[in-house]
């Protein structure tokens, strides 16, 4: 599995790629508003020092001003993917966004249908948002399920993100189900080494450790 950090502070995507861990960066605009940063000097500026996928979005809604956005985006680095939200005129840049060889990452997939639609147009990413769906009562593992079997059926290539990732238990369960990838927040990172015993074990080894003769 393949990790991507979602996040639009670049001290925490340097951080993980220090550790070797990193495969892709995602970011958003309600991260980078909250980031408070210039969205096209922070993928800028990330595109100096990672040379992974970078996932930068479209603001506009429009096949027009989407198009504009991800020509845009595309000129800033090799390695820029263009997320597009999975509306109407969203698969329609998809499909002329794959036609003029830009990547690109279908955002807001709440359903398996939305998901056979963006492949079909040429996405090179999907974006399936599980935690939301447990947010409203669903199970947003059963989106999963459902993305990678059809996904399976027909040999489609495009590539599953498991997104909107809450807590350690959907990374463990979509690593099972061998999705591609999953964007998850910084503190997962740091979570998913973690365990008691490893903390109490390590302990005793440096307490052991005293007592060997020099
Ligand atoms: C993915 O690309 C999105 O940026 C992200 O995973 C959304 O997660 P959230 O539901 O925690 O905002």
């Amino acid at each position: 599995m393949k990790f991507f950090i979602d996040t639009a502070q670049s001290a925490e995507i340097r951080t993980v790629a220090q550790w070797g861990m990193l495969d892709g960066v995602t970011t958003n605009p309600s991260l980078v508003a909250a980031s408070g940063r210039n969205y096209r000097e922070l993928i800028t500026e990330i595109c100096q020092f990672f040379s992974g996928p970078v996932s930068a979005e479209v603001i506009a809604t429009d096949f027009a001003g989407m198009m504009k956005e991800a020509r845009d985006w595309a000129k800033l680095s090799p390695n820029i993917v263009v997320k597009i939200p999975l509306i109407a005129s969203g698969i329609q840049a998809v499909s002329a966004c794959a036609a003029e060889g830009i990547a690109t990452n279908v955002t807001l997939c709440f359903q398996p249908l939305q998901a056979l639609a963006a492949a079909k147009a040429g996405a090179t990413y999907i974006s399936p948002f599980i935690g939301r769906l447990d947010d409203i009562g669903q199970e947003g593992m059963h989106l999963l399920r459902e993305i990678k079997t059809m996904y399976t059926n027909y040999q489609l290539s495009t590539q599953i993100i498991a997104a909107s990732v809450r807590h350690l238990e959907h990374l463990r369960q979509a690593a099972l189900l061998k999705v591609d990838i999953a964007t998850i927040p910084f503190k997962l990172f740091t979570e998913m080494l973690k365990h008691p015993l490893t903390d109490q074990g390590l302990a005793k080894f440096m307490a052991d450790a005293k007592k060997i003769p020099q």
